[in-house]
């Protein structure tokens, strides 16, 4: 199969609740399913990464619809390539919400501020690798093999998303 990875960061174009975000990831999930699509996702205050992997055809499509969806704006893609093997096959769209866990510091990262349009292709990929092995982490025995892609929902208790004003 024709494989293909791609990494793009955005921006949240107004205040999105944290339900209409599971509501969101829930459509997400079931589609990527069917397109073969694997994938990651996290979001900052106002800022979204995304990692999605799976055939250049599914992969392409999905980006297109992604560049008009008005609940994002400012794509920066930050890489695109072909993949000889996925690198996040455990999750039809894990879903990461980066708190103050160290995590940008254990991926290199400035620890104080969340900029994804700025990172280079390999950073993302670090630090998404990162969320994707501690989620992993967290729910490894949670359950039969398999259901992982639909547990990595957000954290219960997770903090909702900040207000985005305008
Ligand atoms: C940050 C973000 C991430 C998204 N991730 C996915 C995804 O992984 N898979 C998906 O099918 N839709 C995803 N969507 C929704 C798509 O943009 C689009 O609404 C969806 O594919 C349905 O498009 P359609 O109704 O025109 O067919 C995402 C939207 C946003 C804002």
């Amino acid at each position: 199969m024709n494989l293909v990875q791609l990494v793009y960061a955005s921006r949240m174009s107004g205040p999105l609740s944290m339900s209409e975000l599971v509501q969101m990831l829930d459509v997400a999930r079931s589609r990527n399913a069917q397109a073969g699509l694997t994938g990651m996702l996290t979001f900052g205050a106002e800022e979204f990464l995304q990692v999605l992997e799976g055939p250049a055809d599914a992969v392409n499509a999905l980006y297109s619809k992604l560049m008009t969806d008005p609940r994002h704006k400012d794509l920066v893609l930050l890489g695109y390539g072909p993949i000889a093997v996925r690198q996040f096959a455990d999750w039809s769209m894990g879903f990461y919400s980066l708190g103050d866990d160290g995590l940008l510091a254990e991926a290199g990262l400035p620890a104080d501020r969340f900029d994804p349009a700025s990172m280079k292709f390999e950073q993302a990929l670090r630090l998404l690798r990162a969320m994707s092995d501690r989620l992993g982490r967290a729910e490894s025995g949670a359950g039969p093999a398999g259901t992982r892609a639909m547990s990595s929902r957000p954290r219960e208790g997770a903090a909702p998303i900040r207000q985005v004003s305008g």
